[in-house]
């Protein structure tokens, strides 16, 4: 399909700004998930830098099997595939930095990152990120990660509606998507190749600075043990969430928690 008018040129001027960027964008008017259009062409051998995005989706997902609603045109919805040398946790950060730094080149709006890769205005979700392994620990590895920004609000079910926001929303103004992508991918190519050079201890100081959730909000989660709670006190340098208990310190390297965030 030729891009969306409102895509078209804001691409095109990224790809002629940017040459050496790795990036292969298409766009489809509805798909089922962009993680199954990516996740199958990695399987098929292709190539970092395969972005392919939709109008719509009809089966969009986020984490822990929540549907994410797609609307035409509310939204961005793209998957990006990564070719990673080496981890994933770290990837997934890097990936919600260069996320929260294309929307703030393209929008003015700085969101507050949330572990793992929330991105929260006023602490109503604008974005989310979704990454999805395969054959991590082969030469074969890849990482297709899922971007879903909400741009302007939409009719969502009431529970998706009392926990989102969106750019337009949120800026009180109309915003162009175009820009938005533009700025969105240019920033997750070089962050992930930053990363991978060896950036990541400046991505993390990146993510911390972003994410004032991260130190001192209550928590809870449940494992084995039955439920548990405690507060956040940082990551670490593997990308890790730490929560101070009463038991002492947790690295929660996966799971659900519920988070009791300051108004
Ligand atoms: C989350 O916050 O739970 C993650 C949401 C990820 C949504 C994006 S939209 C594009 C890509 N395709 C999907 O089916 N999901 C991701």
């Amino acid at each position: 399909m030729p891009f969306p008018a409102d895509l078209a040129d804001a691409l095109a001027a990224l790809l002629a700004r940017r040459p050496g960027l790795t990036l292969a964008v298409r766009w489809y008017p509805e798909v089922a998930s962009t993680m199954d259009e990516v996740s199958r062409a990695a399987e098929e051998g292709a190539p970092r830098g395969l972005v392919v995005g939709a109008e719509a989706q009809s089966a969009g997902r986020g984490r822990w099997g929540r549907a994410w609603i797609s609307p035409s045109g509310a939204g961005l919805y793209f998957s990006y595939l990564a070719r990673p040398a080496r981890g994933f946790d770290l990837l997934t950060l890097a990936a919600g930095v260069a996320v929260r730094a294309g929307i703030a080149e393209a929008t003015g709006l700085h969101a507050d990152l949330k572990w793992p890769n929330d991105l929260l205005v006023g602490g109503r979700k604008v974005a989310g990120l979704l990454a999805e392994a395969a054959r991590l620990g082969t030469p074969d590895a890849s990482v297709t990660i899922g971007v879903g920004v909400n741009v302007r609000l939409a009719a969502y079910p009431s529970d998706v509606a009392m926990g989102a926001t969106s750019l337009e929303a949120a800026l009180g103004h109309g915003v162009d998507r175009g820009a938005v992508l533009a700025a969105v991918l240019e920033h997750l190519a070089d962050t992930l190749v930053s990363l991978e050079a060896g950036g990541a201890e400046a991505m993390l100081q990146a993510w911390r600075a972003a994410s004032p959730s991260a130190v001192g909000t209550p928590v809870e989660w449940s494992d084995p043990s039955g439920s548990r709670h405690g507060i956040t006190a940082g990551v670490d340098e593997s990308g890790a969430l730490l929560v101070r208990t009463s038991a002492g310190t947790e690295r929660i390297v996966a799971g659900e928690l519920v988070w009791h965030l300051r108004a």
